[in-house]
């Protein structure tokens, strides 16, 4: 069984087609009767009908797909060889609206044992609006995909003559990715304080228009906030957790004001030296380990000044004194980095962050696990000695 997403073909900037997931399998009785409603609702539909995005906020309208934009339908050709139909859902309730084969719509509708409208049908029950992502495609892909899915009696019928197949262009979800124990919200195990867990059918691939008020990650670093659609993806073994300490300072150091001085890490198990461009590809695409399975990525260094070294008030994280992204490979296990200008008198306290190449947060196998990331701190005084308070102590003049 596969999940299809069949594409309404866009027809103008305006009016980007949207696509829908459609589950070939079976489908409940209810759906299918509500299906046969809706296509006989849309059969006196026109351009002028009017819409809200209660009532019918995707539609047919003289079979092209129809989508509600400020009570005006706005049409798009479905294609040569498709029409636009409501598709009775499988394994979930209600309808979907999408471009399809005549005989594949029969035939959907047909295993659902549905030849009736039912007297109660909810006719504007589509449930394709809370799935809908905007989005954009191609004519040619579009018919492609859904001469994929035309083949609704045709068990694994798999391409047209001119689909590729390739899953990563295809606009399919793959029976063999989805990850079943998301439809589990975890409370049949219950424990004090647990939540339930936000569950999907369909891997969330459309999670993100459920915040519509968001916009998508899109590569790019959106300093308000976004969703992002891109799978978490290689997660790394337990025997290749990644794990750092800092060499050089060392914890505890005194380093002279003002003085260039070299950050020292050495890492394992993160294979240095991959970076995206973090602009255009932040968090857009997964995480890839290497052939021994440690993650591809890098490392960064920030530096944040305290107000003591038993500072307890967190920090704020958008202020720091410095901050570099360690890009290139390790040398000898070692990552490195110039404070060239130094650092002005003070405490500080020196953290990596450990990454995977688009900039996302190493993941890994297990929950418990030791810090992936190093965190010292150090003095910065006028001249570098010591630190005043222990040459005092070691005077005899500082008392408990
Ligand atoms: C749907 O298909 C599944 C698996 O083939 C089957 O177990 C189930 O009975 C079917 N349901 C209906 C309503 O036909
Ligand atoms: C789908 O197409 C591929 C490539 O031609 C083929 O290997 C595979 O067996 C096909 N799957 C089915 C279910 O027919
Ligand atoms: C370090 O440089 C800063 C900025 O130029 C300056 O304000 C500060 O006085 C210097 N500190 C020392 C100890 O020289
Ligand atoms: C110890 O105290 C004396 C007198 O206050 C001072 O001159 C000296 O610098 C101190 N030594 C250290 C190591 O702090």
């Amino acid at each position: 069984m596969k999940f299809y997403i069949l594409l309404a073909l866009s027809c103008s900037a305006v009016a980007s087609a949207r696509f829908i997931p459609v589950r070939r399998a079976n489908s409940s009785l209810q759906s299918g009767q509500d299906a046969i409603a809706q296509n006989a609702q849309f059969a006196s539909f026109t351009a002028d009908t009017p819409c809200s995005d209660s009532q019918f906020p995707l539609a047919c309208v003289q079979g092209s797909f129809a989508q509600c934009v400020n009570g005006k339908y706005v049409l798009t050709a479905c294609g040569a060889t498709l029409t636009c139909a409501a598709l009775p859902n499988v394994g979930s309730p209600g309808t979907t609206v999408t471009c399809v084969a005549p005989a594949d719509r029969d035939a959907r509708i047909a295993a659902t044992g549905a030849t009736a409208a039912s007297s109660g049908s909810a006719a504007s029950s589509s449930s394709a609006t809370s799935a809908a992502v905007a989005a954009t495609s191609s004519p040619a892909a579009g018919g492609n995909n859904a001469g994929q899915g035309g083949a609704a009696g045709n068990k694994g019928a798999n391409t047209t003559s001119t689909d590729s197949g390739d899953p990563q262009t295809s606009l399919t979800l793959l029976s063999s990715v989805i990850a079943k124990g998301f439809e589990n919200n975890g409370q049949d195990q219950p424990t004090q304080g647990q939540v339930a867990s936000l569950t999907s059918s369909n891997n969330f691939i459309n999670f993100c228009a459920t915040v519509p008020n968001l916009p998508i990650t899109n590569g790019q670093q959106i300093k308000t906030g976004s969703c992002n659609p891109a799978p978490m993806g290689i997660i790394a073994a337990t025997t290749n957790i990644p794990s750092a300490k800092f060499v050089s300072p060392k914890n505890g150091a005194t380093i002279a004001a003002n003085q260039s001085f070299t950050v020292q890490l050495a890492i394992q198990h993160l294979e240095a030296g991959h970076f995206v461009n973090a602009d255009e590809n932040y968090f857009a695409a997964p995480q890839q380990v290497n052939t021994a399975g440690d993650i591809q990525g890098h490392s960064h260094i920030v530096i944040e000044k305290l107000s003591a070294l038993d500072q307890t008030t967190p920090t704020n994280p958008t202020t720091f004194a410095f901050f570099k992204g360690l890009n290139d490979p390790a040398q000898n296990g070692i990552l490195s980095a110039d404070v060239t200008d130094g650092l002005d008198e003070g405490v500080y306290r020196l953290a990596s962050i450990n990454t995977a190449a688009n900039h996302q947060p190493a993941l890994v196998a297990v929950a418990q696990h030791g810090s992936i990331d190093d965190m010292i701190y150090f003095t910065i005084t006028k001249s570098g000695a010591a630190a005043a308070a222990a040459g005092a102590a070691k005077n005899g003049t500082a008392k408990a």
